[in-house]
């Protein structure tokens, strides 16, 4: 490639502070040091940790930051010491690194590999080594990843390298949410067949979590939700009943309850709200039920009796579905060739790098408007976007793109 060694120039969508619209700017990317490759990144998602990070979590120490961790790209060169990939090679970044060589990627009994940025830098959500800069500025990578940019730098503990027949602007979608809720029923709670389990919050995460119970046998599967437009596409990834908990005068555990003669076997918070963890945990069965907590914060403690726990249910926690990285993802991109998982019926909007500020606020808004499970930000992305967004009321919604 005429463009290894060389520092790259290109565009990225960076967060120069909290709470306010990216900027698309022109960034240098650096050639890869020792170990590390250089990815062209050709589609992204956009997921509610980038929003989280932006709106919620606000570390002083994570800006300015370039966001997005769900992407797939191919790879434009390798640095020394790099002989698992070449130029060419289609890949996913991973945000859960696995050197197999420290003691957790050793165990079988986590994906927490200790080598990667979430080793030093959990808060902040990014490390202090990046190769990115702009107008002079080291601009950090967000969870080791920053998918918004049209080139990155990982390491390859954090890369996986795909089957090439793979369609990069579906299965970036493995980078994140789908993997995430998926392995979270499969892998952490493991799902029994025959169980019954409900799902709190119904985006791409907690439906992949609907599609792992499905997966895993389970015969009745409640999708719960404040917004009952996600009931239909819960229906298509393997729900059967639907609750939403501003239809209800009494706790949706209680409901639950009654409904399944205790409490189910197995329960998901899939929103990142504290309540609705307590929630999910109080709707599981006494004796096994299992109750696990993928919703992403790290700004609010949470509560519950202790009594709940005592009485035998179990609370779990589920970091990118306990999937080891390097080996879970490229076999998620199998399943979904072979057709066992469903990919495409995530995907309800196409857009651009440049419209990364109206993903965002489409999320933002929770898809109260228009049906939004997620948005693929890549290069042929334009045309169908421009379909929606006309639908979007003008005053809840303003696009804000800035290119400076
Ligand atoms: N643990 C991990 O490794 C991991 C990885 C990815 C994402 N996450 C987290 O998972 C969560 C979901 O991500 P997503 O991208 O699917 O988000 P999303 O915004 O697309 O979906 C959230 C859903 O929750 C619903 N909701 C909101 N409040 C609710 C309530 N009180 N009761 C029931 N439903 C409610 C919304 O209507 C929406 O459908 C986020 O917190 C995200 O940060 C965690
Ligand atoms: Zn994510
Ligand atoms: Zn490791």
């Amino acid at each position: 490639m005429a463009s290894a060694g060389k520092i790259i120039k290109c565009k990225a969508a960076v967060a120069w502070e909290p709470n306010k619209p990216l900027v698309i700017e022109e960034i240098e990317v650096a050639p890869p040091e020792a170990n590390e490759v250089r990815i062209k990144i050709v589609a992204t998602g956009v997921c509610h940790t980038d929003l989280y990070h932006l709106f919620e979590g606000m570390h002083k120490d994570g800006f300015p930051t370039v966001l997005g961790h769900e992407g797939a790209g191919i790879v434009e060169s390798v640095g020394p010491g790099v002989t698992e990939f070449q130029p060419g090679d289609k890949v996913i970044p991973l945000f859960i690194s696995q050197c197999r060589e420290c003691r957790f990627c050793k165990s079988p009994k986590t994906n927490q590999c200790e080598q990667g940025w979430a080793a030093h830098r959990y808060d902040a959500m990014a490390s202090i080594a990046t190769r990115f800069t702009c107008k002079g500025k080291k601009v950090l990578q967000f969870m080791g990843t920053s998918t918004f940019s049209e080139y990155t730098v990982m390491n390859q503990i954090a890369v996986a390298k795909i089957d090439p027949a793979a369609p990069l602007d579906k299965v970036c979608l493995l980078g994140c949410g789908v993997c995430t809720g998926f392995g979270a029923a499969v892998n952490t709670a493991k799902v029994e067949p025959d169980s019954t389990c409900a799902v709190f919050g119904l985006g791409a995460v907690g439906l992949a979590a609907v599609m792992g119970c499905k997966a895993a046998g389970a015969k009745r599967i409640f999708a719960v939700d404040i917004n009952p437009d996600k009931f239909e596409k819960a229906k298509v990834f393997g729900a059967t009943d639907f609750l939403n908990p501003n239809d209800h005068s009494k706790p949706i555990s209680q409901v639950l309850a009654e409904m399944t003669g205790g409490g189910v076997d197995y329960s998901l918070e899939c929103v990142g709200n504290v309540a609705v963890m307590r929630n999910a945990l109080e709707s599981c069965v006494k004796g096994w039920g299992v109750s696990v907590v993928v919703g992403w914060t790290d700004k609010h403690d949470f509560a519950a009796r202790p009594i709940q726990l005592i009485a035998g249910r179990t609370w779990k926690g589920s970091l990118f579905g306990g999937f080891k990285s390097k080996d879970g993802v490229p076999g998620m991109v199998r399943a979904y060739m072979d057709k066992k998982i469903k990919l495409d019926e995530f995907i309800t909007h196409n857009m651009d790098l440049v419209q990364i500020n109206d993903a965002i606020e489409l999320m933002k808004h929770g898809g109260w408007y228009i049906l939004l499970l997620r948005t693929v930000v890549s290069e042929s992305g334009v045309p169908e976007a421009m379909k929606y967004l006309p639908t979007m009321p003008p005053r809840e919604f303003q696009p804000s793109i800035l290119i400076s």
